[in-house]
């Protein structure tokens, strides 16, 4: 405690700092209880061929909770940045599906992790990764050294078994990043955060309801707003779309992902997509088919890369990233020295 009595035991704050956000280390965790189509098939009025070929989704995953999940992501997502829970200033936990609605979710992550800093729930629900992202460079740009940026989702606890528009898409999981303060040129090239509020009703849950959805039309918002707030990314960093090395689109639906990288001009070879396995994750869903492809060696040093989330709000959240091999951009000392 400080002299004014304000200052908390654990928190952290700084003055502006002078690194610049790369991505250090990085993990995932999905729940062992395995959904395929043909489980969903015994009680509901759908089909195998039905969902793979409308959707490219084939299993998901079921389980656990929230804060769970995020946790042990973040867990992986520390020791691959070889660094300490106690490292790590600040928690930001972007779901859609807090397990409370008091406290923030992320602060038992906190306390499961052993993190020291401050903790906090994002939610900008399938977009709320890119969302956090956007904010950690921000705050690193205030201060802070090292980010844990996490999407967790427990959608199961939020669908209605009954409902095959939704209970057929919907999974469990997270992945987490640790964003790093490091000397090393710009990350973050360009990004764009939207929302439109007037569309909520297309896609929402009341507290303690089910998840409702206009599958038809989100899915038309869906490719438009994604395309949109892309281009708007590209143009502010100065990238062209065919210089993109990756495309880590939200993983709700594999024709979603193909339109998307039709209108952009860049070829479906160059998504990252986990949604086979996984279904659609929500907010973990970019940042499990990120770790998924730098896990594949698919990021190589000074890549291009474009995060692009959009869903409920409706919201979407596009950046346009330099991808740094963690292992070869330098830390910096407290005061931005390199150490
Ligand atoms: O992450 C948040 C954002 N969420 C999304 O991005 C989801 C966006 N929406 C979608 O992915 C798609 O709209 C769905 C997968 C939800 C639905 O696919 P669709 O191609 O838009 O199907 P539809 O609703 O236009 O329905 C086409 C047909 C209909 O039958 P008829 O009228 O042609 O006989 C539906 O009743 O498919 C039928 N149908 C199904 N059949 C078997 C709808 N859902 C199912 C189902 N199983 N689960």
């Amino acid at each position: 405690m400080d002299a004014t009595g304000l200052r908390s035991a654990g928190g952290r704050g700084g003055s502006p700092g002078t690194g610049t956000g790369v991505i250090a280390g990085w993990g995932t965790a999905l729940p062992p209880r395995v959904v395929t189509n043909r489980h969903l098939e015994a009680f509901l009025d759908t089909s195998d061929a039905w969902i793979t070929e409308r959707t490219g989704i084939r299993r998901r995953r079921v389980g656990g909770t929230t804060a769970e999940l995020a946790a042990e992501a973040g867990r992986i997502a520390i020791a691959h940045a070889g660094l300490h829970p106690s490292d790590i200033d600040l928690v930001l936990l972007a779901t859609t599906t807090p397990d409370r609605a008091v406290p923030a979710t992320a602060s038992e992550v906190q306390d499961r992790l052993g993190v020291r800093g401050g903790a906090c729930d994002l939610n900008a629900a399938c977009s709320g990764f890119v969302y956090g992202l956007v904010h950690a460079h921000g705050l690193l740009a205030l201060g802070l050294r090292r980010v844990l940026v996490v999407g967790a989702e427990t959608m199961s606890r939020i669908i209605d078994g009954t409902d095959r528009q939704t209970a057929v898409l919907f999974g469990d999981g997270a992945g987490a990043v640790v964003l790093e303060a490091r000397d090393a040129p710009p990350t973050l090239l360009g990004w764009d955060l939207g929302s439109e509020g007037s569309a909520a009703g297309l896609l929402s849950a009341e507290i303690g309801g089910m998840l409702r959805m206009d599958g038809p039309e989100v899915f038309r918002r869906a490719v438009r707003t994604t395309v949109g707030s892309a281009r708007v990314a590209l143009e502010r960093a100065g990238v062209r779309a065919e210089d993109l090395a990756l495309v880590v689109p939200h993983q709700a639906n594999l024709r979603i992902i193909t339109a998307i990288c039709e209108r952009l001009g860049i070829p479906l070879e160059r998504a990252a997509t986990v949604l086979e396995s996984t279904g659609n994750t929500s907010a973990a869903s970019i940042p499990m088919a990120l770790a998924a492809a730098a896990d594949n060696g698919r990021l190589v040093d000074g890549d291009l890369v474009l995060l692009a989330g959009f869903g409920a709000g409706m919201s979407w959240a596009s950046a346009v990233l330099r991808w740094l091999d963690p292992g070869r951009a330098q830390r910096t000392g407290t005061n931005g020295a390199p150490r």
